[in-house]
């Protein structure tokens, strides 16, 4: 039996990035539990997918350390060989559904979800083909291998990107804005699609979202971003009754209230 993780999948402490005199990421320490739904929130343009990009380590924050299971990312240098194959390693740990994750157009849905178990294991083409099949079915779209993605509506797009990310069977999986550009009922069912297969295979889900409906149905623990802070983080229930004012202008949709709208 291998053994139950116990530490947390994430701990940022201290983190903080600016782009020039651009400071997006200001002082954000937080933890994500493994086997956790965290729902991070925030007006647009607030750091939301730099945060993401730090954890898997494709941005290096200025100060901080990024800990995935342990593991200060931050402290790694791409640049440097030894700390490359340390990075690959651990990035391999998470599924990333990015916010604009586009599909392979010249591949079919097929060719799409197998693509990193071509780039990064050695399996064989038939135990692909039935990994494939295993995680289209997962997404609720058996069948479709041999489509082209432009045959697909928005939402079937949206399904095989989630195969794509959870091809290698990551331990994290990171959503930016999963919901961005469908309608409504679509992005009911994405979350809906979120939960099973949080259920079912037990990964931890970090999701960014500027939709409170969708916090509300999925996530155990939300944050919520503004200015660069962290103005508020922890468990869902306790989120929601705090009542904290950034977090309720967000949900009321107000201009009033603590977020500046430039
Ligand atoms: N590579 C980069 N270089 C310079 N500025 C960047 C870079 N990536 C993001 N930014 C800036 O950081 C801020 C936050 O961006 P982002 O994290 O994409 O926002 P969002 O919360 O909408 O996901 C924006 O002002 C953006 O212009
Ligand atoms: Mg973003």
């Amino acid at each position: 039996m291998p053994e139950p993780i116990t530490a947390p999948a994430i701990e940022l402490d201290g983190v903080s990035k600016a782009f020039g005199a651009n400071k997006v990421l200001d002082d954000v320490s937080l933890t994500v539990r493994h086997g956790s739904i965290m729902v991070m929130l925030g007006p647009s343009g607030t750091g939301k997918s730099v945060l993401l990009r730090c954890l898997v380590g494709l941005l290096r924050p200025d100060a901080g350390r990024v800990l995935v299971y342990g593991e200060d990312v931050a402290a790694l240098d791409e640049s440097r060989p030894r700390d490359r194959a340390r990075l690959f390693a651990l990035r391999r740990r998470f599924g990333m559904l990015f916010q604009d994750g586009a599909l392979f157009d010249d591949m079919d849905v097929g060719d799409n979800v197998a693509f990193p178990m071509r780039m990064h294991t050695d399996l064989s083409e038939a135990q692909i083909r039935a990994k494939v099949a295993d995680k289209l079915r997962r997404v609720g779209l058996s069948g479709v291998e041999r489509k082209a993605p432009s045959e697909l509506s928005g939402g079937m797009r949206k399904r095989v990107a989630f195969a794509r990310a959870i091809a290698l069977e990551p331990d994290i999986v990171l959503c930016d804005e999963p919901s961005s550009g469908l309608d409504p009922v679509m992005s009911a069912t994405l979350d809906e699609l979120i939960l099973e297969l949080h259920r079912t295979l037990g990964m931890t889900f970090i999701v960014i979202s500027h939709d409170t409906a969708e916090a509300k149905k999925i996530a155990d623990t939300i944050g919520l971003l503004a200015s660069g802070k962290l103005v508020t983080y922890g468990p869902a229930a306790d989120v929601f009754a705090e009542g904290q004012p950034a977090l309720r202008q967000f949900f009321e949709r107000s201009t009033e209230g603590p977020i500046r709208v430039l």
